[in-house]
């Protein structure tokens, strides 16, 4: 039994672990993650150009929650000094921020570079580092310059060109100082979301523009990732991959294992196994599905863009660590005959026949997708461990959702505790876990969810000018985590063995 207190923020950890057990590596990072749209604001501040959010909240403003957008949002453009004294105050490790493209060319072309979009990052990475905080970059977090949209975005396969030439201006003139990087976050975001009326540029095509972009993106990330390798690598040994958003998923009963296999490929293997696995391209049970869906529908082309084989090779093993967003997990059935499938993507998929749901058992939050199995992250790490060659895992996104701006979060707190606590089990599993993430730093704007919905550590008063930042418990709580580099185990329960 471990009884002790942490001074500064008066946190009583007990439990029934050894004190060894309870602690994290030494070098293990700490961190919390933010993205340009979501925080900077400053959305014309100087020669900045236009981003699809810009665009498409300009007009369509009904399309979230509370009709607001990213205009000013935590006007980080501003307030980054602030932000930075946030990470201190949190004894951050590291700072994951993204890159505004359009901020730093404002044509979305480097035949212009900002000055005052290079000087902010600057600051930015500078101040950090002086604090002894390692910034985390994503070269892109969903604002592609409207410009490039309109030439066709990532539907386009010159879009990897265009995202090459940015990521190698972004390489030029930070990789002097910047050690792990993002090439993209999340291309289900940008391909599944964006061609599904879920995020920009809210287009309903998800049979066609779907899976150009998927291809696209995968192309874009591999040859930002052979420019930093071929130019940058063995000066500055610095660290690339890119982040894939991927929610665990787990067969409702033993029966439904196979299309639950399907959803993982779905999800990750369709932006991992091109660059993860040893043979690299799309997963072959789900490109089979796929194409023969699309053949049935009356398709010429299959559903997945074939890769060349030079291209596989490109792709092939683009990746220093491994990147995870993990938010919850879902239970996977398949449909009953007459049944519809889930309409929205966390709800099912039509393509492979399923319907996506919570255990009962889970405790929820305050999205109804959104169910609290912290084991699933220890589960997907094991999975993720055992399917691809990995040398390290970073955990860059992870966090809880609510609608309360109060201070008081019990349960983002509670989330914090628990998935951490799976994160020191996977670890001491074997797995290299090197690093977490929480999402998010403060407060921001939750695309859709406005600024209605809250992920923040520290709570900000969007109706104040400065945009003032206020620690919330969980701030407290993660302060002294990284303090003590030392988990609070969830009570009442043993260490779960993995299975
Ligand atoms: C995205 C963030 C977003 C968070 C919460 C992640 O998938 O990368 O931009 O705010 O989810 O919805």
């Amino acid at each position: 039994m471990l009884c002790a207190s942490v001074v500064v923020f008066s946190i009583v950890i007990c439990g029934s672990w050894s004190a060894e057990e309870l602690k994290f590596p030494p070098s293990f990072m700490f961190g919390a993650a933010s993205a340009a749209y979501q925080v900077e604001g400053a959305w014309n501040a100087s020669d900045k150009g236009v981003s699809i959010w810009d665009k498409l909240l300009h007009d369509h403003p009904e399309l979230v929650l509370d009709g607001t957008n990213g205009d000013v949002a935590c006007d980080s453009y501003h307030q980054w000094r602030r932000d930075i004294e946030m990470c201190e105050e949190l004894g951050l490790n590291m700072y994951r921020f993204s890159i505004s493209w359009p901020r730093l060319l404002p044509s979305g072309f480097p035949n212009y570079i900002s000055e005052d979009g290079k000087n902010y990052y600057n600051n930015l990475i500078d101040g950090l580092l002086e604090k002894g905080i390692q910034p985390l970059v994503t070269i892109y977090h969903f604002d592609l310059p409207q410009y490039l949209q309109d030439l066709g975005g990532w539907a386009n396969p010159l879009v990897a060109d265009w995202f090459q030439d940015y990521a190698e201006v972004v390489f030029s003139l930070y990789a002097d100082r910047v050690k792990y990087w993002l090439t993209i976050n999340e291309p289900m975001g940008i391909c599944d979301g964006g061609y599904g009326k879920y995020s920009a540029p809210y287009f309903d095509d998800p049979e066609v523009g779907r899976y150009l972009c998927n291809k696209n993106v995968l192309l874009a990330h591999a040859k930002a990732y052979r420019i930093y390798e071929k130019l940058y690598k063995d000066q500055y040994h610095g660290k690339i991959s890119l982040s894939t958003l991927f929610f665990w998923f787990k067969p409702f009963t033993p029966e439904d294992q196979e299309v639950t296999d399907l959803t993982i490929e779905h999800w990750e293997g369709r932006y991992a196994h091109a660059i993860y696995s040893k043979e690299g391209g799309w997963p072959p049970k789900l490109e089979k599905l796929l194409n023969d869906l699309a053949k049935k529908e009356g398709y010429k082309y299959p559903r997945l863009p074939p890769f060349t084989p030079e291209e596989v090779e490109l792709v092939k093993g683009t990746y220093d660590y491994y990147a995870l967003n993990h938010y919850t997990t879902r239970l996977v059935r398949r449909v009953k005959p007459g049944e519809l499938p889930g309409k929205w993507f966390f709800d099912g998929s039509y393509e492979i026949g399923t319907i996506m749901f919570k255990d009962p058992l889970w405790d929820t939050t305050v999205a109804d997708w959104f169910a609290l199995y912290p084991e699933g992250l220890r589960e997907q790490l094991h999975w993720l461990n055992s399917t691809y060659d990995l040398k390290e895992i970073v955990i860059t996104e992870n966090g809880v959702p609510s609608l309360d701006p109060g201070l008081v979060d019990t349960q983002r707190l509670e989330y914090y505790r628990d998935y951490l606590e799976q994160v020191l089990l996977a670890i001491q599993d074997g797995i290299n876990v090197t690093g977490y993430n929480a999402w998010t730093l403060m407060d921001n704007f939750e695309w859709m969810g406005g600024y209605i919905t809250k992920y923040g550590l520290y709570a900000v008063d969007f109706t104040c000018p400065n945009r003032t930042r206020t620690p919330r418990e969980s701030a407290r709580y993660f302060s002294a985590v990284t303090q003590s580099r030392m988990i609070r185990p969830t009570q009442g329960k043993t260490k779960l063995n993995y299975v």
